[in-house]
């Protein structure tokens, strides 16, 4: 059996040598710099890839995937995107970006035991708890996913904000805006939740941070 994956090598020399053929300097100008304006957090799905999505090309979106786009204040790997993103880069919009029909949200429904993504999930019982009243109204199963997989978006946008990194981008003057968005597998097309957060005044008092004293 050839497990070389020799299609995939064959795929990648012909797209290197499109890109080129549109572009001489197309790889040139890649390596001199990236210098990308968004930074999307978004689902592992492989049905979700941010470039494809938004017809950016290589070097326009900064990219963090995981599963059903949580962003935890302790997931280091999280946050280094994040910081990396705003404070090196320079990112003017930060989008989290769930999907409707997300796997994750839809096994955080269930009380079926799942092994070590329980842990992960968990993040999104939390959330479906906060909404629990909201959620348990809504009759039709695929209609609550979708809305949990909204509220999810939403959640997850506003500890984007929290965090010391995009406070202290703010408190600095850096223009940096936060938006939540969702993707429906089903058409393809995205739709923006309007929930976008471009500064501190937008937060709730509670988690409105001033500078270290
Ligand atoms: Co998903």
């Amino acid at each position: 059996m050839d497990n070389s994956l020799k299609h995939l090598f064959e795929n990648n020399q012909q797209w290197a040598a499109d890109m080129t053929a549109k572009d001489p300097d197309f790889f040139k100008k890649l390596v001199a710099q990236q210098n990308p304006k968004y930074l999307w957090i978004g689902c592992a799905d492989s049905r979700v890839p941010a470039n494809q999505i938004t017809g950016l090309m290589p070097g326009e979106v900064f990219v963090h995937r995981n599963i059903a786009n949580v962003v935890v204040h302790t997931d280091l790997n999280c946050l280094s995107v994040i910081q990396y993103a705003v404070e090196v880069l320079g990112v003017k919009h930060i989008m989290v970006v769930g999907h409707y029909g997300c796997g994750g949200v839809a096994a955080a429904m269930q009380n079926k035991e799942f092994g070590l993504i329980d842990n992960w999930l968990r993040h999104l019982k939390d959330i479906y708890r906060e909404h629990q009243d909201e959620l348990d109204h809504i009759h039709d199963h695929t209609e609550r996913g979708d809305r949990f997989c909204e509220l999810n978006v939403i959640e997850q946008v506003h500890n984007v904000c929290h965090t010391t990194i995009v406070q202290a981008a703010w408190r600095r003057g850096q223009e940096l805006t936060v938006h939540g968005w969702i993707y429906g597998v089903r058409n393809g097309l995205i739709k923006d939740l309007k929930v976008s957060i471009a500064s501190p005044d937008d937060l709730q008092a509670l988690y409105r941070m001033t500078e270290k004293s």
